[in-house]
């Protein structure tokens, strides 16, 4: 009786670790840009991701939140799409006002869209730093 119930037991956990892989492995390539261009090619975004790590001398998960249960055989350890993390949402401020400042004052090549355009860029700034050298 006793070992009956912790094979069902088992046998469910299992179930449930089965269907959270499912669902993080479809995940990978989930986007939920407010900021963006939402047709970004991946190459592109992947790009402007690495130039935020290199600014600001940090690694993706300073931003980018952990999955509540890790998967097996999921590719790397991160949810890209989720906000849980307050960073990301820091970041996008940052964005917004990097955006305003090309758009407004160094928007000579009108042919280029606002976000991508690099006259000013976070590593200006930030120079490798978290917390711009200098700000207090
Ligand atoms: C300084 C913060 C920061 C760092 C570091 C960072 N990201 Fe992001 N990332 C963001 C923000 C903010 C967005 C959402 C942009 C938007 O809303 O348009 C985003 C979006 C994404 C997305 C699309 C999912 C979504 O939210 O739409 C992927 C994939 C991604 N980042 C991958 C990475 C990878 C890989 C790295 C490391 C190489 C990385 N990021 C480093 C801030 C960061
Ligand atoms: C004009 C200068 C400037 C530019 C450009 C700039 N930042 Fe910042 N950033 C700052 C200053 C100053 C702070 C600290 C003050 C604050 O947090 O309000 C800061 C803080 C941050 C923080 C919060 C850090 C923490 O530990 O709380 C993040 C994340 C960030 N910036 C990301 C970015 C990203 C990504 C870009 C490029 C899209 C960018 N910044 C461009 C000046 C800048």
């Amino acid at each position: 009786m006793h070992k009956n119930k912790i094979l069902a037991f088992s046998g469910l956990f299992s179930f449930m670790m089965l269907g959270i892989a499912v669902v993080n492995t479809t995940k990978q390539n989930e986007r939920n840009l407010k900021i963006l261009p939402k047709d970004i090619s991946d190459a592109k975004l992947d790009s402007i991701m690495h130039s935020y790590n290199k600014a600001l001398g940090v690694t993706c998960n300073f931003c980018h939140a952990k999955p509540v249960v890790l998967a097996f055989g999921a590719r790397d350890t991160l949810d890209y799409a989720s906000d849980k993390e307050p960073m990301k949402e820091n970041a996008r401020d940052m964005m917004r006002m990097t955006i305003e400042m090309n758009a407004k004052y160094f928007h000579y090549d009108k042919n280029q869209k606002p976000e991508y355009l690099t006259t000013i860029t976070c590593i200006m700034c930030h120079k490798g730093e978290p917390m711009p050298p200098g700000f207090h």
